[in-house]
């Protein structure tokens, strides 16, 4: 099952930062939410600084470089402002992404062929930074072969098509190409992680894909949070209440 290594977690804690601009107040903290993953085997912590910082700020991603434990990987578009801030935050790593501003979540993957020659020059600034580069791709040869080109260290393959198709025929349809896209990336010597609308229902058949390093799972975790915790929040303010 899964690969010869252990697969690890990267916690997305972008939507606890979410429901904090919701009000525009402190609470709650991603870098708490961070640091609980931690404590419970999280093995590494992802935010995605957007440009519009809608959920995570500037502040949370210093916060956690200076705060947590394990790895912090910093998702982010590929924009001069967005490099600058990983030259000088320096997280662990950073997982270059196509960004839209209307999008409700990141959409399809980067399109690594088309964006080769400013990629080239923007990934060798980060290695140098000693900073790993990871490429968020759709599971596709083409998209594999330029990551690999421009330099990149990991791809991440986008597992969103695979979330989203309804009948089993598709699903393994969709399976099947995650694995090929596995297997070309490993040939090429890149690490490969995967992610995207991974929940607790259709993570199995994924997770038994050999080869995979890292999944980086954020809104079924924090959705879950919310549920697995209402019960005691209320049960707390009621004590308060009532004594
Ligand atoms: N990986 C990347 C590159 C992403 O952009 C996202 C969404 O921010 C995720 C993983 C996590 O996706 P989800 O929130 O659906 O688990």
């Amino acid at each position: 099952m899964g690969s010869d290594k252990v697969i690890k977690l990267g916690v997305n804690v972008d939507h606890v930062a979410t429901i904090r601009q919701a009000r525009g107040v402190s609470e709650p903290d991603p870098v708490a939410a961070a640091i609980l993953a931690e404590l419970a085997g999280a093995d590494g912590i992802t935010v995605h600084l957007r440009e519009d910082r809608r959920h995570i700020q500037d502040r949370d991603v210093e916060v956690l470089r200076q705060t947590i434990k394990t790895r912090l990987n910093l998702e982010m578009a590929l924009t001069d402002e967005m490099i600058a801030i990983a030259l000088r935050i320096l997280p662990d790593s950073v997982t270059l992404v196509p960004e839209g501003r209307h999008e409700l979540t990141t959409e399809g993957g980067l399109d690594v062929t088309l964006l080769q020659a400013p990629l080239k020059q923007k990934i060798a600034l980060l290695k140098q930074a000693g900073i790993l580069v990871s490429l968020f791709i759709e599971p596709d040869i083409d998209q594999i072969r330029s990551s690999h080109k421009v330099g990149a260290d990991y791809i991440e393959i986008h597992t969103g098509t695979y979330c989203e198709v309804r009948t089993d025929k598709e699903r393994r349809e969709q399976l099947q190409r995650i694995e090929w896209a596995v297997s070309a990336a490993q040939k090429l010597g890149l690490g490969v992680n995967a992610g995207h609308g991974l929940d607790y229902r259709n993570i199995a058949p994924v997770a038994a894909i050999r080869g995979i390093e890292e999944f980086n799972i954020g809104h079924s975790i924090v959705a879950r949070a919310v549920l697995v915790g209402m019960d005691r929040a209320v049960r707390e303010m009621l004590q308060l209440l009532k004594g």
